[in-house]
């Protein structure tokens, strides 16, 4: 009798395992579309890539400015929710996306670019490339298109049916933050400080409106110069493209050595004083920020070290999914129905 209710007792145990261990399995599988990998697409859409760099060849051509737009806003994708198109929803009468934040109000661009391409995918394969993937390989041909470098691209990220505003707005980080706030920021998605000075050595292209220097020009600017007379003249060619009142929209570009170059003489810029943004400057200038003013000076000195740890780092920030999965968007700007 005592041995029959052992016996059972250990088979309901035995079998409550097997569902325990099943359930942890198929969790972990479930998880799975995080598994990014080179050759997702080699069966489905062999064209993806060429379509893809087809296009913003001639985007770049028709305007450099537009690389520079993909690549932020595959940054802008990525640190809300992961890398899964969140970025590209239109507000709607049911859902609220990210355009509004603070960081991408009248100031992130290149939508049209991407429903350019994502035109091109669907009509070679029908739902097949994901919004957030279409990003990722355009800001890598981005890159390569003003001079940068080559990585091979993972992809197989899916596209989210949510977006947020809230963390937008949170998580994306500003110009006026300090060194620690940034670093914290990079952290908080598994980037480290070296992953977040080699990503913003992108702003070696592109351009930066008054509203986010006026405080630099107006404050430490001349601090951080020494009395450089050649700072001292674009300090005050600066002040006249952003007046103290007015020219909110003005627009300078934040490497003004080679501003349509993919190259490191934005790390230049810092080591003169002359970084456009704060949050730029402080990567050289923070009494906080040896390591990063270390990284500064080192791929100031060495192109090829900056550009591995660049693609290195643009891989691991494309890595970050949203575990939620999702799907395939037949269009970027809105979820399917
Ligand atoms: C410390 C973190 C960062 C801050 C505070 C920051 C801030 C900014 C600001 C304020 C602008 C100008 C936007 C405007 O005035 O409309 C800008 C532009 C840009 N950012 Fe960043 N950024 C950061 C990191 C990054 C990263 C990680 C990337 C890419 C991997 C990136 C890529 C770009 C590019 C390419 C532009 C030029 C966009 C254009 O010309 O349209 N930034 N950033
Ligand atoms: C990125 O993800 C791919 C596939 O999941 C993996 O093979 C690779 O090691 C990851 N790279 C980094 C830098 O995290």
């Amino acid at each position: 009798m005592a041995n029959s209710m052992r016996y059972s007792y250990s088979i309901v145990l035995l079998s409550l395992l097997v569902i325990i261990l099943g359930a942890l399995i198929t969790s972990s599988e479930a998880q799975d579309p995080s598994q990014l990998s080179l050759d997702y697409y080699l069966k489905t859409c062999p064209k993806a890539q060429e379509i893809v760099r087809a296009e913003m060849e001639c985007a770049v051509r028709e305007d450099p400015r537009n690389a520079a737009k993909i690549i932020r806003l595959h940054f802008h994708d990525c640190f809300v929710q992961g890398c899964d198109g969140s970025v590209l929803l239109d507000d709607t009468a049911t859902l609220i996306g990210e355009k509004q934040a603070d960081q991408n109000v009248n100031s992130l661009k290149g939508f049209e670019v991407v429903d350019k391409i994502k035109e091109k995918l669907e009509a070679e394969c029908p739902g097949i490339v994901s919004c957030a993937d279409l990003v990722a390989i355009a800001a890598r041909d981005a890159t390569i298109l003003v001079g940068g470098p080559y990585w091979d691209v993972p992809v197989g990220r899916m596209d989210s049916k949510t977006a947020s505003l809230e963390a937008a707005n949170t998580d994306i980080p500003a110009p006026q933050q300090g060194l620690v706030t940034l670093i914290s920021k990079f952290w908080a998605k598994g980037l480290s400080a070296t992953d977040m000075v080699a990503l913003v050595g992108s702003h070696t292209i592109g351009v930066s409106r008054c509203v986010n220097f006026r405080d630099r020009i107006y404050g430490d600017f001349e601090l951080t110069t020494n009395n450089d007379p050649s700072s001292a003249a674009y300090l005050s060619k600066l002040k006249e493209t952003c007046p103290q009142d007015g020219g909110d929209d003005n627009i300078s570009p934040m490497d003004y050595i080679t501003p349509t170059t993919f190259d490191n003489a934005f790390f230049e810029t810092l080591i003169k004083g002359e970084g456009l943004l704060n949050s730029d400057q402080e990567m050289y200038s923070s009494m906080l920020g040896y390591q990063t003013a270390d990284l500064v000076t080192k791929w100031w000195a060495d192109t090829g070290s900056f550009f591995k740890q660049f693609s290195d780092s643009m891989v691991k920030m494309g890595n970050i999914t949203n575990p939620d999965g999702g799907e395939v968007r037949k269009n970027c700007r809105f979820v399917n129905t």
